[in-house]
């Protein structure tokens, strides 16, 4: 695919203005310089997208990587918007240590530190004011975790280095923007040995357990069909915000999923992608793009400064991944139709189906399961379970992680405490010395349909082949279990 550099929405604009016109605003200033510009980034053609690559020499498998345990985990975080309630979490988690934190904005960074000190009565170290001051960071020999919280196109860069220097990489969604950066975080956890994994909230998320605690039970008897998305308003605040302009950037030269993990993670985590199952291929549609035009001309958001921005995602993307079972995934983008918010978060079995949004549970008539009343009436026109009986039912089946650390998680916080229950149980994992329930495989399988939904468009909705981050690994490596 080729990219334009001389397109007017260049990033390097973007920034120049968000740090004028943030200041004196009592907004944060972002920096004048640029990061790594998207459009360089490199896209595949048809024929080699889905080509999976051969392991380099010496390269060892990671899912099942397993590291020396650690009384502390210690911590580095680097971007402090996103990043504050990661910094958040940990500050609560008695095993976790926030041993430094980064980004460009000095008020970000110092704020961060603060908030840090005044819960655990420990500084941590602050680096801030140009946009490579997350190498010293990375650098310390201090740190055994690097979060990366920063815009998607210093993701990778970010993750590659950390790795290198001997750290964990925990990388925000999604982990990388093209199919490429995927196979460099692949080779480089393979390479380093070190653990690159997506900071996916949503599979921590009560209800998504709940799904994966019964899947796991065997509710729903055979797995055969999931539905999922992210659908949230974001075109009308979000995408305009200053400093922010890097995330609208991306619907100026990619149409697809620009968004896939949220929706993704959990169900592919439901029907076992990367252990047993894998995706093959995925076909993908946008409809056309006219929410994000239509509020920049009618609001003139910014005092009319991005009038020559030419928008090229659709509003809506539909896509459908077929994986090497059969099964299929369909998976939507919506960040600028005013609806409400949905993942959908949906799961069909032989013997039971679910929805979220809100969360309804059909269970056919002849599921005899232990947990479910056999006296119960069922009929194929109503949901079984919903409202305050599911909310019941939820109760009584919720997942272990959520019995343990559920009440905690509600007080500290964090889209409903999801991101709490992500962060606990992440770095459980390294205090215990086990692996994460989300390898650099996963990471790479759900952040791969981003640049492979973008295929697909291009193509006419032609398949875009998956590549096979794991090498083949999927068929032998175990289902995740109930994590406990
Ligand atoms: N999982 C979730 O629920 C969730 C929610 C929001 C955002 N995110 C993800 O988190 C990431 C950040 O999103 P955001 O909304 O916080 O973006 P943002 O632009 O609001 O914040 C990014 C922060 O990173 C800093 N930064 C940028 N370049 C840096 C560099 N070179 N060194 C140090 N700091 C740097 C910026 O100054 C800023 O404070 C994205 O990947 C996004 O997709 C995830």
């Amino acid at each position: 695919m080729s990219i334009n550099p001389k397109e007017p929405s260049n990033r390097r604009d973007f920034l120049k203005f968000g740090a004028v016109a943030a200041t004196g605003l009592g907004l944060y200033a972002v920096s004048a310089e640029a990061g790594p510009d998207p459009r360089t980034l490199k896209l595949l053609g048809t024929q080699e997208i889905g080509a999976t690559r051969p392991r380099p020499a010496g390269n060892k498998p990671v899912w099942d990587l397993t590291t020396k345990p650690l009384e502390k985990v210690r911590c580095g975080y680097i971007g402090l918007n996103r990043g504050r309630g990661h910094v958040n979490s940990a500050a609560n988690i008695p095993f976790a240590e926030v041993v430094a934190v980064c980004d460009i904005v000095e008020q970000r960074a110092k704020g961060a530190a603060e908030s840090v000190k005044k819960k655990t009565g420990k500084e941590p170290a602050v680096y801030f004011s140009d946009e490579n001051a997350w190498e010293k960071l990375v650098a310390r020999d201090d740190i055994d975790v690097v979060f990366i919280s920063t815009p998607w196109e210093w993701h990778v860069p970010m993750a590659l280095k950390a790795m290198e220097m001997g750290k964990h990489a925990f990388v925000e969604v999604s982990a990388a923007v093209t199919v490429d950066e995927c196979w460099q975080l692949v080779d480089a956890s393979e390479k380093y040995q070190r653990h690159c994994s997506i900071l996916e909230n949503c599979c921590y998320g009560e209800e998504e357990l709940f799904v994966l605690h019964m899947a796991r039970q065997g509710l729903f008897g055979e797995l055969k069909h999931a539905e999922c998305a992210y659908i949230h308003d974001l075109g009308k605040g979000v995408l305009w915000a200053l400093g922010r302009d890097w995330r609208r950037n991306y619907h100026t030269f990619m149409d697809g999923n620009l968004y896939p993990t949220h929706g993704l993670g959990p169900v592919a985590q439901y029907l076992n992608i990367g252990r047993g199952d894998a995706f093959k291929f995925v076909v993908s549609v946008s409809s056309p793009e006219l929410n994000l035009t239509q509020f920049r001309d009618k609001a003139q958001p910014n005092k009319g400064r991005h009038k020559d921005e030419k928008f090229v995602c659709g509003d809506m993307n539909t896509s459908i991944i077929k994986t090497q079972l059969g099964r299929t995934i369909m998976i939507q983008h919506d960040v600028v139709s005013p609806r409400p918010y949905s993942r959908i978060n949906g799961l069909c079995g032989t013997e039971a189906t679910f929805f979220g949004y809100p969360a309804r549970l059909a269970i056919d008539a002849g599921n005899k399961h232990p947990l479910l009343d056999p006296l119960e009436k069922r009929n194929s026109h109503e949901w079984t379970y919903e409202k305050e009986k599911l909310t019941k039912f939820m109760q009584a089946n919720c997942h272990p992680l959520v019995t343990k650390v559920g009440e905690l998680a509600k007080k500290v916080g964090g889209h409903g405490g999801m991101d709490f229950i992500l962060n606990y149980r992440m770095l459980d994992c390294v205090r215990q010395g086990i692996t994460p329930d989300m390898t650099v495989y996963d990471a790479a399988d759900w952040s791969a349909i981003l640049e492979l939904s973008v295929r697909s468009v291009k193509d006419g909705s032609a398949p875009a082949q998956c590549p096979d981050f794991t090498r083949g690994g999927w068929r032998t490596v175990k289902p995740l279990g109930i994590v406990s």
